[in-house]
């Protein structure tokens, strides 16, 4: 028989039901939605590592479509019990290797079910110490990825706090006749990896990285056009589905005006009403919906250690 994956192992080994000292009870849990915030939710009394009720994940379920991140307070797990919590929530996001993405492993050209996001040299050092701009993870793949967790085990003293963009809201707030003009459009978002791959040192806030692809550029990548105005799959909800700083092309757009519009929307998404900003503590559990949020970090100094733990769950063809 072949051996098991970590994943598999981890569901194997998880506790069950039956062993009432690790059975989390629903009613010990509290969810209670940040106030005068954009978005975002606490949850309370939740350990991640005991076996969940059906009733417990169901409704965070339907806490995180209503407020599209959920952080979850003093946790402690690792690596298998993570894989096991986030599992309840939906497959793991397995991306293929025609389609690089944060922390795909040279060999491979996958990236490990949990991916290590810090700035400890050969531990993760994917995205260093500076600041990471406004982004949804793997908007360039097919089948980005519906939803993400990071769990903060060792945070900086100054910096490093990571913003949340509510989407749904930013969508809202434009006026008819520009929500007229972009329900239909399509989106390329080319892949900044292949990007950084091609152009050796790139980093996301260098100036290398053009903003918008104009017709006489090169392709760089596989291309795959999404909406640019995608809908939650179970609200309903319409969203912008934009980063605010890679390389992206309206399909059948005339160039001149559709990198005006996308610097337009790119502005308009940066307002200080779609914003949350979370100050990390150790033990917390961040989990978003990336159909309908961005998210962006702010620097941190290079000398002060941090490293938070990712795992992302597949995705289907944005709508
Ligand atoms: C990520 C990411 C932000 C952060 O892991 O996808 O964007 O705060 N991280 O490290
Ligand atoms: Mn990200």
């Amino acid at each position: 028989m072949t051996a098991l994956t970590k994943l598999s192992q981890a569901i194997k080994d998880a506790p069950r039901w039956h062993q009432e000292d690790q059975f989390q009870n629903p009613s010990e849990i509290k969810i209670i939605p940040l106030k005068n915030e954009a978005l975002g939710a606490e949850v309370w009394g939740l350990d991640a590592r005991k076996a969940q009720s059906g009733e417990t994940i169901y409704k965070l379920k339907q806490a995180l479509a209503e407020n599209l991140i959920l952080i979850f307070k003093n946790q402690i797990l690792d690596d298998a019990q993570y894989l096991a919590f986030a599992s309840y929530f939906g497959p793991i996001f397995r991306p293929t290797a025609d389609n690089p993405v944060l922390g795909y492993q040279a060999e491979t050209g996958t990236p490990p079910d949990v991916v290590p996001v810090s700035n400890g040299v050969y531990q993760g050092d994917y995205t260093g110490h500076s600041e990471l701009s406004p982004h949804a993870d793997h908007q360039w793949t097919p089948q980005p990825s519906f939803g993400s967790l990071l769990y903060a085990i060792q945070l900086p003293q100054n910096g490093g706090q990571t913003t949340w963009y509510n989407t749904i809201k930013a969508y809202d707030a434009l006026d008819n006749e520009t929500k007229r003009q972009i329900d239909k459009l399509q989106l390329i978002t080319y892949n900044p990896f292949v990007r950084a791959q091609t152009n050796k040192g790139w980093n996301s806030n260098k100036t290398e990285m053009p903003l918008y692809r104009f017709k006489d550029q090169p392709i760089l990548g596989h291309a795959y056009a999404h909406p640019l105005v995608r809908t939650h799959p179970e609200t309903g909800r319409k969203a912008l589905w934009l980063n605010t700083r890679t390389e992206v092309e309206l399909v059948n757009y005339d160039d001149q005006n559709g990198s005006q519009l996308i610097a337009q929307l790119r502005e308009h998404i940066l307002k200080p009403e779609f914003q949350y900003e979370h100050h990390w503590q150790a033990g917390d559990i961040v989990f978003w919906d990336n159909q309908v949020t961005l998210h962006s970090r702010k620097a941190f100094p290079s000398e002060q250690k941090r490293l938070l733990k990712r795992i992302s769950l597949a995705g289907g063809r944005p709508y």
